[in-house]
Protein backbone atom coordinates (compact mmCIF):
# COMPACT_ATOMS: atom_id res chain seq x y z
CA UNK A 1 0.00 0.00 0.00
CA UNK A 2 1.03 3.69 -0.90
CA UNK A 3 0.39 5.86 2.09
CA UNK A 4 0.24 9.65 1.52
CA UNK A 5 -0.25 12.35 3.36
CA UNK A 6 -1.50 15.89 2.74
CA UNK A 7 -0.34 18.88 5.37
CA UNK A 8 -1.14 22.35 5.85
CA UNK A 9 -1.38 24.75 8.73
CA UNK A 10 -4.96 23.86 10.15
CA UNK A 11 -5.90 21.14 8.86
CA UNK A 12 -9.18 22.69 7.69
CA UNK A 13 -9.17 23.93 4.72
CA UNK A 14 -6.62 22.90 2.27
CA UNK A 15 -5.07 19.61 2.98
CA UNK A 16 -8.39 18.01 4.09
CA UNK A 17 -9.71 19.23 0.04
CA UNK A 18 -6.57 17.88 -1.06
CA UNK A 19 -7.28 14.48 0.28
CA UNK A 20 -10.84 14.29 -0.50
CA UNK A 21 -9.63 15.32 -4.51
CA UNK A 22 -7.42 12.63 -3.96
CA UNK A 23 -9.39 9.95 -2.98
CA UNK A 24 -12.05 10.65 -5.45
CA UNK A 25 -9.24 10.43 -8.07
CA UNK A 26 -8.06 6.97 -6.60
CA UNK A 27 -11.46 5.64 -6.63
CA UNK A 28 -12.15 6.84 -10.15
CA UNK A 29 -9.10 5.09 -11.25
CA UNK A 30 -9.88 1.68 -9.14
CA UNK A 31 -6.90 2.20 -7.12
CA UNK A 32 -7.93 1.91 -3.62
CA UNK A 33 -6.74 -1.71 -2.81
CA UNK A 34 -2.74 0.31 -3.64
CA UNK A 35 -3.21 3.86 -2.36
CA UNK A 36 -3.89 5.47 0.91
CA UNK A 37 -4.18 9.10 1.98
CA UNK A 38 -4.50 10.84 5.11
CA UNK A 39 -4.04 14.86 5.96
CA UNK A 40 -2.69 16.63 8.80
CA UNK A 41 -2.07 20.48 9.67
CA UNK A 42 1.37 21.32 11.74
CA UNK A 43 -0.88 23.32 14.05
CA UNK A 44 -3.16 22.16 17.03
CA UNK A 45 -5.46 25.05 16.66
CA UNK A 46 -8.49 23.16 14.90
CA UNK A 47 -8.01 19.63 16.53
CA UNK A 48 -11.05 17.52 16.20
CA UNK A 49 -12.82 19.86 14.07
CA UNK A 50 -14.43 18.73 10.68
CA UNK A 51 -13.07 21.08 7.11
CA UNK A 52 -14.12 24.56 7.35
CA UNK A 53 -17.72 25.10 7.03
CA UNK A 54 -16.10 27.21 3.63
CA UNK A 55 -14.31 24.50 2.22
CA UNK A 56 -17.18 21.71 2.82
CA UNK A 57 -19.67 24.06 1.36
CA UNK A 58 -17.02 24.47 -2.00
CA UNK A 59 -16.18 20.67 -2.26
CA UNK A 60 -20.05 19.59 -1.54
CA UNK A 61 -20.78 22.26 -4.90
CA UNK A 62 -18.74 19.69 -6.90
CA UNK A 63 -20.23 17.13 -5.56
CA UNK A 64 -17.23 16.09 -2.68
CA UNK A 65 -18.20 15.24 0.62
CA UNK A 66 -15.06 16.05 3.78
CA UNK A 67 -15.62 13.92 6.75
CA UNK A 68 -11.60 14.44 7.80
CA UNK A 69 -11.51 15.49 11.44
CA UNK A 70 -8.30 17.91 11.95
CA UNK A 71 -5.43 16.45 13.70
CA UNK A 72 -2.02 17.53 13.98
CA UNK A 73 1.15 16.48 11.99
CA UNK A 74 3.74 14.55 14.34
CA UNK A 75 7.09 12.51 13.95
CA UNK A 76 5.53 9.64 13.69
CA UNK A 77 3.84 10.24 10.54
CA UNK A 78 7.52 9.96 8.60
CA UNK A 79 7.26 6.30 9.59
CA UNK A 80 3.84 5.72 8.60
CA UNK A 81 3.67 7.89 5.01
CA UNK A 82 5.55 7.26 2.06
CA UNK A 83 4.49 10.60 0.62
CA UNK A 84 4.22 14.00 1.84
CA UNK A 85 2.82 16.73 0.18
CA UNK A 86 2.87 20.00 1.61
CA UNK A 87 0.70 23.49 0.96
CA UNK A 88 3.48 25.98 0.64
CA UNK A 89 6.78 26.91 1.88
CA UNK A 90 5.81 27.60 5.82
CA UNK A 91 4.51 24.02 5.85
CA UNK A 92 7.65 23.16 3.71
CA UNK A 93 9.74 24.23 6.49
CA UNK A 94 7.79 23.52 9.56
CA UNK A 95 7.96 19.71 7.91
CA UNK A 96 11.88 19.78 7.18
CA UNK A 97 12.34 21.06 10.73
CA UNK A 98 11.01 18.05 12.23
CA UNK A 99 12.72 15.62 9.79
CA UNK A 100 15.37 13.19 10.83
CA UNK A 101 18.38 12.32 8.32
CA UNK A 102 16.77 8.51 8.03
CA UNK A 103 13.36 9.87 6.94
CA UNK A 104 12.19 7.59 4.11
CA UNK A 105 9.04 9.70 3.29
CA UNK A 106 9.06 11.48 0.10
CA UNK A 107 8.62 14.93 0.52
CA UNK A 108 7.11 17.44 -2.35
CA UNK A 109 5.15 20.68 -2.76
CA UNK A 110 1.85 20.12 -3.72
CA UNK A 111 2.20 22.04 -6.72
CA UNK A 112 5.03 20.63 -7.74
CA UNK A 113 2.58 18.44 -9.61
CA UNK A 114 0.85 21.35 -11.25
CA UNK A 115 2.83 21.91 -14.27
CA UNK A 116 3.09 25.46 -14.97
CA UNK A 117 3.58 26.35 -11.21
CA UNK A 118 5.83 24.13 -10.11
CA UNK A 119 7.29 26.41 -7.48
CA UNK A 120 3.93 27.95 -6.48
CA UNK A 121 2.65 27.54 -3.18
CA UNK A 122 -1.14 26.26 -2.16
CA UNK A 123 -2.58 29.67 -1.33
CA UNK A 124 -4.15 29.59 1.76
CA UNK A 125 -7.95 30.53 1.75
CA UNK A 126 -8.62 31.04 5.60
CA UNK A 127 -8.89 34.95 5.23
CA UNK A 128 -10.17 34.99 1.52
CA UNK A 129 -13.94 34.83 0.41
CA UNK A 130 -15.92 32.49 -1.94
CA UNK A 131 -13.12 33.14 -4.82
CA UNK A 132 -10.30 32.16 -2.86
CA UNK A 133 -11.99 28.61 -2.09
CA UNK A 134 -12.74 27.99 -6.06
CA UNK A 135 -9.54 28.35 -6.67
CA UNK A 136 -8.43 26.70 -3.96
CA UNK A 137 -10.36 23.79 -5.34
CA UNK A 138 -9.13 23.92 -8.80
CA UNK A 139 -5.38 24.04 -8.20
CA UNK A 140 -5.65 20.62 -5.49
CA UNK A 141 -7.75 18.78 -8.36
CA UNK A 142 -5.54 19.03 -11.38
CA UNK A 143 -2.62 18.64 -9.07
CA UNK A 144 -3.87 15.90 -7.03
CA UNK A 145 -5.46 14.38 -10.27
CA UNK A 146 -1.37 14.57 -11.63
CA UNK A 147 0.18 13.21 -8.81
CA UNK A 148 -1.68 10.47 -8.92
CA UNK A 149 -0.69 9.97 -12.23
CA UNK A 150 3.07 10.55 -11.30
CA UNK A 151 2.31 7.38 -9.04
CA UNK A 152 0.81 5.12 -11.43
CA UNK A 153 4.29 5.60 -13.40
CA UNK A 154 6.60 5.76 -10.18
CA UNK A 155 5.24 2.63 -9.10
CA UNK A 156 4.12 0.78 -12.30
CA UNK A 157 0.24 0.87 -11.29
P1 LIG B 1 -5.40 25.58 6.22
O1 LIG B 1 -6.00 27.05 6.51
O2 LIG B 1 -3.95 25.62 6.68
O3 LIG B 1 -5.53 25.44 4.74
O4 LIG B 1 -6.24 24.61 7.02
C1 LIG B 1 -5.96 27.65 7.76
C2 LIG B 1 -6.86 27.27 8.72
C3 LIG B 1 -6.85 27.89 9.97
C4 LIG B 1 -5.93 28.88 10.22
C5 LIG B 1 -5.02 29.27 9.26
C6 LIG B 1 -5.03 28.65 8.03
N1 LIG B 1 -5.92 29.53 11.49
O5 LIG B 1 -5.14 30.48 11.66
O6 LIG B 1 -6.71 29.14 12.38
Amino acid sequence: MIKVLFVCLGNICRSPLAEGLFLKHIKENNLESQISCDSAGTAGYHIGELADPRTRKNAESHGVKLIHKARQFSTKDFENFDYILLMDDSNLNNVEYLKKDNVKSKIFKMRFFDHDFKDHDVPDPYYLGEEGFENVYNILDRSTLNFLEFLRKEHSL
